[in-house]
């Protein structure tokens, strides 16, 4: 397993380098990433779309080559890749990833998914508004992890942890919304994730975090391995499965290494 971050910073994004980009990708796409009303949307989405790319490009594939497809619930894959490439996307503020690898379980969208978000209470919440707005996503023991923590910042960080392993378990299924989050309990202080009350045989969640000047983001991956047990790597591990590159110096080097 392998996960590619981009931390996108807007101001440094030229929109030379946004209109160059567009212009190498499918009809699709790029018309998708021009009905975003923001800009910083546009470019979360499109930098989303090359680094899928770049994965195939690393397997020798040129870009007129490439064909991607969606399920019916809307999880990308690619198409006519063999061996098959599993992978998802994730953005969330400044940070864009992709987490890619051999899975072949479940094709064509295989079971993968990753979910990153921001450490952050959104808006003009409080810690409290925020936990009570979420709290029907989350189980009673999952409330109470967040509520006995010691501090405010060690319950953001668990309930970011709950929140993106959630996200992660019911991307790899490539499930939309119409998941109940309640179903996947995760206990991050003790790395326990049970999904409706038993241990979800096969699958392995891993944890990182990356951290940007004052910006704090937490990911997981979770992807069905097979198999009888189930693992949860924690984020204190190294993550030397782990890239990280900022966006103008990824989308400068796609269009270069996709054009030639
Ligand atoms: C995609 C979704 C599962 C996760 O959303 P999120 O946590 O807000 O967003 P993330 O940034 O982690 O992930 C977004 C990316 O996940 C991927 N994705 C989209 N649908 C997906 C799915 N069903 N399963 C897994 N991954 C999906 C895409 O690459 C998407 O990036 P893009 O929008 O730039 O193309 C959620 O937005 C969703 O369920 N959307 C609605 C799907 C829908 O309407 N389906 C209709 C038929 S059921």
């Amino acid at each position: 397993m392998h996960v590619h971050a981009i931390l996108y910073e807007p101001t440094l994004f030229t929109d030379e380098l946004y209109q160059r980009a567009l212009l190498l990708l499918d009809s699709e796409s790029s018309a998708r990433i021009k009905k975003f009303y923001r800009r910083e949307d546009a470019c979360r989405t499109l930098i989303g779309r090359f680094l899928a790319r770049m994965l195939l490009h690393e397997r020798g594939i040129s870009l007129t080559d490439m064909t991607f497809a969606t399920t019916e619930a809307g999880k990308p894959f690619a198409t006519n890749v063999d061996p098959p490439i599993a992978y998802n996307v994730t953005h969330d503020n400044g940070l864009i990833a992709i987490a890619s690898s051999a899975n072949t379980y479940n094709p064509p969208a295989f079971t993968i998914g990753v979910d990153v978000m921001k450490v952050r209470i959104p808006g003009r919440e409080t810690f409290a508004s925020f936990v009570e707005t979420v709290g029907d996503q989350l189980t009673a023991h999952e409330r109470h992890l967040i509520s006995s923590a010691e501090t405010q910042d060690q319950g953001l960080e668990r309930f970011f942890w709950m929140w993106t392993a959630k996200e992660a378990y019911t991307k790899a299924l490539g499930l939309g919304l119409g998941f109940d989050f309640r179903r996947v309990e995760f206990d991050p202080a003790l790395d326990i994730l049970l999904v409706d009350g038993i241990v979800p045989k096969g699958w392995q969640f891993t944890k990182f975090k990356i951290v940007q000047h004052t910006d704090s983001y937490q990911g997981v991956v979770g992807e069905y391995v097979g198999g009888e047990t189930i693992s949860v790597l924690s984020e204190s591990l190294p993550h030397e499965w782990l890239t990280v590159e900022d966006a103008t110096s990824f989308i400068q080097r796609a269009i270069q290494r996709l054009s030639s």
